[in-house]
């Protein structure tokens, strides 16, 4: 196989051919894949189904004197509070742990922002004319649902292999209506970019004009390598401690991907003035939340050191997932140079870069033959893809024999998709 660009136009029209008989032989079979979902597989949440048992009497629902089948604990039981501090290396102090979904804790301090204020707003976000959002791109889609169900103007930051572009993020912080960005620090999804040590060092330096800036730190992949061992990352909130600006930064975590997705527990950290300044409109808001899963989590958890073997569990039913999907590409794709793609270590996508202008098509031939994709430019601001080129793959759901049939349907649909552009 030689790369596309280099046949002749007649070299391109019979390869079309060729692949327009495979592409119609495979719809006829009627199949029926999906790699849109970064959900776990049933495989993953049988290996965590024991959790479902470790809370079986009474006498089990204590964390230490604490009986947690009744109110009370606003900020999460002490335990609980104490794993994930011990899972984002900061202390449990700076953590809340809420409800079943960190996307909640998001949209809901954004919310409070709306209506309340945040510690250094000089007014609630609702009074003012214009909120404008950093969103790196591309990037996940529902924190830019949550910043455009606000109304806020959303402004996408190139992503470099470092993270996002931070000339750009400390040129836009400048003015004074950016009063934030969206971060996925470690296995950023898509891309499964890990922001370097010099992208974390400006942004404990950084110095908005927004008093009340806030870095939404979703550290959400934080422990979820698929490829390799753990790969240590450093603590945000200390390092900002450090330079002065611990205020600004609000982490998020979950184990969605670690427990059972939409029955987990969740955990924002932040400055204790911070924590201090959310727990007094939290108190309007909640007793408690869900303290009987926290504990549940805790028994099963336990601590760091052992969730981290728990994600090697993981690891062994996603890692050859994700090598079928990149060697698929590798062989297939490759040779041809019509696309590129990252080669993530860890979370839960594999980011495909097609033939500028051809995504769009890619996903209609994949879902004419039967294969649902990520919607194109859901990883955009407002959905839009300027070079309709990023496609997200997500490996992690169906099994292993649906996926390699998945990617070969993928991969005859790229083909088809760039030599249709080359011959305009
Ligand atoms: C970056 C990121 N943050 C948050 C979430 C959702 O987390 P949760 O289930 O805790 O709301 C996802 C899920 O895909 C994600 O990719």
């Amino acid at each position: 196989m030689k790369p596309y660009a280099s046949l002749t136009k007649d070299e391109q029209r019979a390869e079309l051919k060729a692949l327009q008989e495979k592409y119609a032989e495979i719809k006829a079979k009627g199949l029926s894949l999906n790699m849109a979902r970064g959900k776990p597989s049933s495989e993953q949440l049988d290996i965590v189904s024991d959790m479902l048992t470790v809370l079986s009497k009474a006498d089990d629902c204590y964390d230490g004197k604490l009986d947690v089948r009744n109110y009370g604990e606003l900020l999460g039981i002490p335990s609980a509070r104490a794993l994930f501090a011990d899972i984002l290396d900061t202390v449990p102090e700076k953590v809340i742990v809420g409800g079943s979904a960190s996307l909640q804790l998001m949209f809901d301090l954004i919310s409070k922002a709306y209506t309340h204020g945040l510690l250094h707003s000089p007014a609630p976000w609702a009074k003012l004319d214009k909120v404008k959002f950093l969103c790196p791109v591309p990037g996940y889609d529902r924190h830019f649902t949550v910043s455009a169900s606000f109304g806020m103007e959303l402004i996408p930051v190139p992503m470099t292999e470092f993270g996002p572009d931070m000339d750009f993020v400390e040129n836009a912080v400048k003015d004074p209506d950016v009063k934030g960005i969206w971060c996925v620090p470690k296995y950023s999804n898509p891309d499964g970019i890990i922001y370097s040590a010099e992208t974390i060092d400006r942004f404990i330096h950084l110095k908005p004009a927004a008093p009340d800036f806030a870095v939404m730190w979703d550290n959400a992949y934080c422990i979820h390598e698929v490829i390799g061992d753990y790969v240590p990352f450093p603590d945000i909130l200390s390092l900002a401690a450090a330079a002065g600006t611990e205020d600004m930064f609000y982490e998020f975590a979950s184990t969605s991907k670690v427990t059972f997705p939409g029955a987990g527990i969740s955990c924002m950290a932040s400055s204790v003035a911070n924590i201090e300044h959310v727990k007094k409109i939290l108190n309007a808001q909640i007793i408690s939340f869900d303290k009987v899963n926290q504990l549940r989590h805790v028994k099963f958890l336990k601590n760091k050191e052992n969730t981290l073997a728990l994600m090697k569990k993981h690891a062994s039913v996603l890692g050859p997932k994700f090598t079928a999907v990149l060697d698929a590409l590798d062989k297939e794709i490759a040779p041809l140079d019509i696309a590129t793609w990252r080669r993530p270590k860890g979370g839960y996508f594999v980011s495909f870069y097609a033939m500028p202008g051809t995504a769009r098509r890619v996903f209609t031939l994949a879902k004419e033959a039967g294969l649902v994709m990520t919607n194109v430019g859901a990883t955009y601001p407002y959905g839009k893809d300027p070079d309709d080129s990023n496609l997200r793959i997500a490996p992690s759901y169906p099994p292993l024999d649906d996926l390699k049939k998945a990617m070969e349907i993928f991969c005859v649909c790229v083909k088809i998709a760039a030599l249709e552009k080359l011959l305009g």
